[in-house]
């Protein structure tokens, strides 16, 4: 053999072996990556938590339990019948954030990253996963998810806000410290996304704060987007983003209302001696990017394109708390051009998640 034709030959196998260790999903149809699952040997344990809420409606309150568990039968059934192509699935609110015991939340982000990979492992066709991870050492959270993301296939992870921790659950732990640097570090090397999901408060928050016909606004109404706006806000004025310029933080339910407040936001920041580099509206340019989960609202998907671009924007529904055919149906039908469609229903989502390498 030639020079020349050696170096063909080995081009071509170089470019074999590059396909054929690519992963290979359905990119044939909508991609959605807020999507709860339950590991049963920890259903009875996370379900004494306020979790799981209220089903969709038509959903009876037994079908909604079976629907956190279930992979295979009545969720892939349904994205068959409404186009979707893949799946991401994690560990449902607030998982390893709600334990206080390190040694607890530990176990149940170990044992439950490998059911996760376990459950998904015969159609990684369909389903992917994010890591859930203990958050209570930054170090053990970050080789918790070089282990999902290497050994399990993981493609990132999911942290439910603050990790909850002391003996009367009271000490709240956020992860814009430099004390969760060695966390960001990994993140980083890794090339992977973190998805900042809300979780439930914490009792003596409940009790300062919530407590008469206040609590109604627990949950979806309004504290998940108080707090997990709070939590992302908090990244970027800590300066996490100017350490690690290369993270991508995800935000569900239209970027938890923070779009919709740029222009207040980033003016009284302005005012301050905040220790950031960039406007809020530029970290969202560079390292926050949402999904348009349980907000199935075509003025105010427009209105988000018009604040942070389309690029910035990923499809997801939020099963079991809402209805794959109402969220499928939705993307489905807005009235955009092909091109940018395509981009918030599959496109962004094979970026962000890193899907083709
Ligand atoms: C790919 O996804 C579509 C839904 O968008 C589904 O109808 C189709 O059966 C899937 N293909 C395979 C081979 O699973
Ligand atoms: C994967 O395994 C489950 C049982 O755990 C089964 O119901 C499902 O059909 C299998 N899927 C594939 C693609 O083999
Ligand atoms: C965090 O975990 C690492 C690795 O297991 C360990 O070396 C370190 O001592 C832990 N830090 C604390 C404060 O417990
Ligand atoms: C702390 O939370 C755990 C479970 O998350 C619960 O069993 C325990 O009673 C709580 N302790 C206090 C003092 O609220
Ligand atoms: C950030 O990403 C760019 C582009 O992919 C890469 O060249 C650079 O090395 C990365 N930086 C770090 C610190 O990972």
């Amino acid at each position: 053999m030639g020079g020349s034709a050696m170096l063909t030959y080995l081009l071509f196998l170089g470019a074999w072996i590059a396909l054929s260790t690519a992963r290979h999903f359905n990119r044939s149809g909508l991609i959605t990556l807020e999507e709860a699952w339950i590991p049963a040997q920890f259903f009875d344990l996370v379900n004494t938590t306020p979790v799981p809420g209220n089903p969709p409606e038509g959903v009876s309150d037994a079908q909604f339990l079976s629907d956190f568990v279930d992979v295979h039968n009545q969720r892939l059934k349904t994205m068959d019948a409404v186009g979707i192509s893949y799946m991401v699935l994690s560990f449902a609110s607030p998982g390893p954030q709600g334990f206080s015991d390190p040694v607890q939340a530990q176990q149940v982000a170990v044992e439950g990253n490998n059911a996760l990979a376990a459950v998904i492992a015969n159609d990684t066709f369909r389903f992917g996963g994010l890591a859930s991870l203990s958050m209570h050492n930054a170090t053990e959270a970050a080789i918790e998810l070089r282990r999902a993301v290497t050994e399990l296939g993981l493609l990132g992870a999911i942290l439910n806000d603050y990790q909850q921790s002391g003996a009367d659950n009271s000490t709240l732990l956020f992860y814009d410290s430099t004390e969760y640097d060695p966390f960001w570090q990994m993140v980083q090397e890794l090339d992977v996304p973190v998805y900042l999901h809300p979780r439930t408060p914490v009792s003596s928050l409940i009790k300062l704060e919530w407590s008469g016909a206040r609590s109604f606004l627990i949950g979806a109404a309004w504290q998940f987007a108080a707090g997990t706006s709070e939590h992302a806000l908090s990244l970027c004025i800590n300066g996490v983003f100017d350490r690690f310029p290369n993270v991508t933080v995800i935000l569900g339910h239209m970027g938890e209302h923070i779009p919709s407040d740029l222009f207040r936001i980033d003016q009284q920041l302005g005012l301050e001696a905040v220790p950031m580099k960039k406007t809020i509206a530029e970290y969202y340019q560079t390292n926050i990017v949402q999904t348009t989960s349980a907000v199935f609202s075509e003025p105010l998907l427009d209105f988000h394109i018009s604040q942070i671009g389309a690029d910035r924007i990923l499809f997801s529904i939020d099963y079991p708390w809402q209805s794959l055919e109402v969220g499928a149906n939705f993307m489905h039908g807005v009235k955009l051009d092909a091109k940018t469609k395509a981009a918030i229903s599959t496109n962004n989502a094979i970026d962000v998640l890193r899907l083709n390498r």
